[in-house]
């Protein structure tokens, strides 16, 4: 069974029997990561989008490492520009890795990466499917709710979905009570919360509400490791 740990805000580590995996691995300014970026020795980077709380250290680690970049052509495109080897996909399509398969879903959001010269745009963002070791995991990036999520979750069974609940810039609390209800994955874990004063939020908040609505909800804490 793959091995999830959580680093803060969206940056998370999933190990399968031989591979490791970083998803936004925002690691530098975020005040929860209890990990240094050299630290994360990974095969590949998953990136959602080009926001620096979400492509964070990933162009570093991902150099260090001889790790491969997965994301949307445009932003994986920017970062074979920027030295890191790079696997460019888009929405709605999948790819076998030797770790299993990845699925790029949508996102309602933006792409952009700050340059010297001003905001560069990345076209679309993305949510990621990653099938590894038998189990399926959702990682929604940054979104408000939408209704393709009932689409995801039935075509693609979900084990461990992990949501946005910080408000201000992606889905709030409801929002994402709603998205599990639509979802309906085994466990839903939340994220991109109380990392900035825009986006607090009490996380048990929503694990109550998604167990009153009859559905699985516990908090990753931020170092904690589990399995799905
Ligand atoms: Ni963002
Ligand atoms: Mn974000």
């Amino acid at each position: 069974m793959p091995k999830l740990t959580y680093y803060g805000h969206d940056a998370f580590l999933i190990e399968t029997e031989r591979h490791r995996i970083a998803i936004d691995p925002f690691i530098t300014g975020n005040p929860f990561a209890a990990v240094q970026p050299e630290d994360l020795k990974v095969d590949y980077v998953l990136i959602t989008h080009g926001h620096g709380d979400h492509l964070g250290d990933g162009l570093e680690i991902a150099k260090q490492c001889g790790a491969t970049v997965i994301s949307t052509f445009e932003l994986a495109g920017y970062c074979q520009r920027q030295g890191a080897k790079a696997h460019p996909m888009h929405i709605g399509g999948a790819h076998d890795f030797d770790f299993g398969r990845v699925k790029l879903t949508i996102a309602h959001h933006g792409n952009t990466v700050e340059t010297p010269s001003g905001f560069l745009s990345l076209g679309p963002p993305c949510g990621l499917l990653v099938f590894a070791d038998g189990r399926t995991l959702y990682h929604a990036g940054d979104t408000g709710l939408f209704l393709d999520m009932q689409l995801i979750g039935e075509m693609h069974p979900i084990d461990v979905a992990l949501l946005p609940i910080g408000d201000n810039f992606t889905m709030g609390i409801d929002d994402a009570v709603k998205a599990v209800e639509l979802l309906r994955p085994k466990l839903a874990v939340p994220m991109h919360y109380n990392t900035f004063d825009l986006i607090k939020a009490d996380p048990s908040e929503f694990v109550s509400k998604v167990q009153s609505a009859g559905r699985n909800a516990a908090i990753l804490r931020v170092g904690e490791t589990m399995t799905y």
